[in-house]
This record gives C-alpha cells, structure tokens and sequence, in this order.
C-alpha cells in the first residue's frame, strides 16, 4: 500500500472509530467542530500539521518539493515570525490576521515572515489530494456574478499568478464591499496588510515562488498553474467564502 493510501486508510479508520463510539448528537458536534475547525479564517504563530502526505498531491505537486517546501521554507518562516513577536512584544496567542493587518508599524522582518507563515498555512489548508472538489453553489454564484464564469475567473488569476514579476502570490479575496477580486502581491504580502494595494480576505492564494515548483516545472510557471487547480481544495474554499 503506498504511503498515501495507507495514510487515508488509518485517517479514515480512525474515524469510523470515533464514529462507532460517538453516536447521534455528539457525533455531529464533533463533526461540526472538525467542519468549523477546518474552515477558521484565523492563524496562530505555530506551523500546523500537514493534512496530507507529501507524495498526495503527484503528480501536480511533487513529494520532494512538498517537503523542502513545508519543512524548510515555511518551517523558517514560523520560527523566524515567532522570534520577531518576542522581540517586539507581541502576544503569539492572539490571531496573526491583527498583526497583519497593521503590518506597517512592526519590522521588515515581521512582515516577511508574518506573511510568509500565514499565506504557507492558508496555502496548505488549500491543497487536497481529492481531484473532485468544486465551488458550491453559492460560491459558484458570485464568482460567475464577479467574473462571468468560472472560466474566466481562472483565466483572470493564471494571469495574474503569471504576471507577478519575480516572487509573489496571486490571491481570490473578498474585500469589505463582499466583492470577488483577483489580485497577486509581491514577496510574502498579502491581501490581510494595510500596505496591500488591493485589501480583502484571501479565500485562496497561489505561491508562485520559485521554491513552490522549480525542481519539477523549472521556467514552466503556466504549467504549474495548470496543475494547481487539479489539487485546489474547492470544499475548503467554499467554507471560507461562507465564513468570510
Ligand atoms: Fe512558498
């Protein structure tokens, strides 16, 4: 059994377990608890567990990038977030999105890394090895109202995860008028920093960092993109348009 599989199996035995031994009312808490958790617009300090093993998402995303990229990439920039909050008095139990969204009065380091960790753990939560996930029906709605069809709304984001020059990410957020928007920020911002030019709630943003896929796409950045909608958690996103 690969990897991969033998995870989901143990995940959804364990489940079934839960299942046998909660049962009517406590069960559905439990499940709603899990649904709520899932879907939390908010971020804390600590890198969280990955939902998935790091082969799950092949062939769009490989289990050698994966890794570097959860373990090395994102792990530096919780640490080096986590170093920034003691040095500059701030409270790691408080949501990450306050700090973020005054980003212009704390440290460049604190911007890097605050942005880093909290568009990598977005990112992640954003990712599912299930190939069959879709918009629901409500996010399909406002996305064919904002964009005409979802075909043109991924045609608008490819563009703009393309266009960002250098590093970066392309964003599909809602900002204070409930509106959909596409928009890509350079570095590690985010659409959540008062220094962004186009502010609103990320419901899912693209890393198009290099270390995100050169090892399998190299200068292939189109292709990368391709992919990404293959492995894009459309459940979660859903949740999060709800939540938002
Ligand atoms: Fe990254």
């Amino acid at each position: 059994m690969k990897k991969s599989s033998r995870r989901k199996f143990i995940v959804s035995s364990a489940t079934v377990g839960i299942g046998a031994m909660l049962t009517g009312p406590a069960f559905g808490k439990l499940l709603a608890a899990e649904k709520s958790a899932a879907a939390s617009t908010h971020i804390g300090f600590d890198q969280q567990p990955l939902a998935y093993a790091y082969d799950a998402l092949e062939p769009a995303i490989d289990a050698v990038t994966m890794e570097i990229h959860y373990n090395k990439h994102a792990g530096a920039y919780s640490k080096n977030l986590k170093e920034a909050a003691l040095a500059e008095a701030v409270d790691t139990k408080k949501p990450l999105e306050d700090v973020l969204a005054k980003i212009s009065k704390y440290s460049v380091k604190m911007r890097n890394n605050g942005g880093g960790h909290y568009n990598h753990e977005l990112f992640w939560k954003s990712l599912t090895p299930k190939t069959s996930t879709q918009p629901s029906d409500k996010l399909l709605a406002a996305i064919n109202q904002h964009f005409g069809s979802i075909d043109k709304f991924k045609s608008q984001f490819a563009e703009a995860a393309k266009a960002r020059f250098g590093s970066g990410w392309a964003w599909l957020l809602v900002n204070s008028d409930k509106k959909l928007i596409v928009s890509s920020t350079p570095n590690q911002d985010n659409p959540l920093m008062d220094i962004a030019e186009v502010k609103g709630t990320p419901l899912f943003g693209l890393d198009v960092w290099e270390h995100a896929y050169y090892l399998k796409y190299q200068n292939r950045r189109p292709d990368y993109i391709d992919n990404f909608w293959k492995v894009l958690n459309w459940d979660f996103v859903s949740e999060r348009f709800i939540n938002s």
